[in-house]
C-alpha cells in the first residue's frame, strides 16, 4: 500500500470509529462548533436559489444551516467519508426537503450528483483528505466557473490548547489510542502552516486565494464531567473511552476535567480559545479544469 493509500485507510478507520461520539454529542456539537464555522458562513453568503456543498459535513448541522439559507429554490448537499455520520445526518434532518447527504471521500467529490455547485463550505475538514491537492482539485471541478469556496481549519495546537488537554487528561485511563498524525499527515493541524493550504489551492487551480487568521471562543456550560466527556468522545481517545470500564471512564473524565479547568470561568461556564484559518478562494471564470 502506498503512503497515500495507507493514509486513506487510516482516515476511514479513524472517522468510522469516531462517528459514535459525534453522533452522541451531535446537538451539543452544533452549538459548540458554531463559532468555528461562522466566518466561512459569513464570507460565503449562501443565497436563496443557490446549490451548495458541505464538505466533511459530519452529522450535518452546518448542511442544515446552509439548506435554510439557500431556501427557497436552492439545495444543500453534505458529503462525508464515514457512513455512520451520513446515516445520522439523514436521520437528524429527514424532514428538511432541500437537503441531501452522500457518503463520499473529498478526493472523489466531483462524483457527487448535483454539480455544478455555486459554493462549497467546509468546517474543520479541508485538511483531512489523504491527498489534499486531489481533494481541492475535485472541489474546484464541482464548482461552476466563478463559484466560491469558504472553509475553516485549525491553526496550530498552541492556538487550540483544549484539544490536547482533553486527550492528555483521558489517555492514561483508557486503552490504546490510534496513531497520532505526524507532520503533514491528515489531522487537525495538517494546515497549521498557512503556506500549505495556499500552495495546495493554487496547485488545484483556484484563484483569489486568501488564508486569514481568526480567533474565536467556544462556550460550554459549567458541567465539568459533561464537557470532558464530549471533548474526549469526539477526539482520538473516543473509541478507547467507549470501550473502557465505567471506572476507567470516570477517571478519564476527571483527568480531562483537571486539564480543562483553566478554561472554566466560575459562574459563567467554559470558554475555549480557538485559533483558526479562514480559507477562501474562487474557481476561475475560465479554467482548464474539466467541467462536470
Ligand atoms: C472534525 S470533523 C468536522 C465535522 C463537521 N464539519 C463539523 O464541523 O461539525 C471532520 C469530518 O470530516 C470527515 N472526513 C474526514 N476525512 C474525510 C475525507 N477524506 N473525505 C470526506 N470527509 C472526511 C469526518 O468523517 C468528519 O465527519
Amino acid at each position: 500500500m502506498t503512503g497515500t493509500a495507507a493514509a486513506r485507510a487510516r482516515g476511514l478507520e479513524f472517522w468510522t470509529q469516531a462517528a459514535p461520539g459525534w453522533i452522541r454529542h451531535a446537538d451539543h456539537q452544533d452549538e459548540f462548533g458554531r463559532p468555528l464555522g461562522a466566518a466561512a458562513m459569513t464570507w460565503l453568503r449562501p443565497a436563496p436559489g443557490e446549490r451548495v456543498l458541505d464538505v466533511g459535513c459530519g452529522v450535518g448541522g452546518t448542511t442544515a444551516e446552509l439548506a435554510a439559507r439557500v431556501a427557497p429554490g436552492g439545495e444543500a448537499v453534505g458529503i462525508d467519508l464515514a457512513q455512520p455520520m451520513v446515516d445520522a445526518a439523514r436521520t437528524r434532518f429527514a424532514t428538511v426537503a432541500n437537503l441531501r447527504f452522500e457518503v463520499c471521500d473529498i478526493e472523489m467529490v466531483d462524483a457527487v450528483p448535483g454539480a455544478p455547485f455555486d459554493a462549497v463550505f467546509s468546517r474543520m475538514a479541508l485538511m483531512l483528505p489523504a491527498d489534499p491537492v486531489a481533494g481541492c482539485a475535485g472541489i474546484l471541478r464541482c464548482l461552476r466557473p466563478g463559484g466560491r469556496l469558504a472553509a475553516t481549519v485549525f491553526r496550530d495546537s498552541a492556538a487550540n490548547p483544549w484539544l490536547a488537554a482533553a486527550l492528555l487528561g483521558a489517555a492514561a485511563h483508557v486503552g490504546p489510542l490510534p496513531a497520532l498524525p505526524v507532520g503533514d499527515d491528515p489531522g487537525p493541524f495538517a494546515f497549521a502552516d498557512a503556506a500549505r493550504p495556499l500552495r495546495i489551492l493554487a496547485t488545484a487551480g483556484f484563484e483569489q486565494i486568501s488564508v486569514q487568521a481568526r480567533d474565536v471562543t467556544l462556550p460550554a456550560p459549567e458541567d465539568p464531567a459533561a464537557v470532558a466527556e464530549s471533548l474526549i468522545e469526539v477526539g482520538p481517545a473516543g473509541a478507547a473511552y467507549r470501550a473502557a470500564s465505567a471506572d476507567e471512564r470516570a477517571r478519564a473524565r476527571r483527568g480531562a476535567a483537571r486539564l480543562l479547568e483553566r478554561f472554566r470561568e466560575p459562574g459563567t461556564g467554559y470558554r475555549f480559545p480557538a485559533g483558526i484559518w479562514l480559507i477562501t478562494a474562487t474557481r476561475p471564470i475560465s479554467s482548464a479544469a474539466g467541467d462536470i
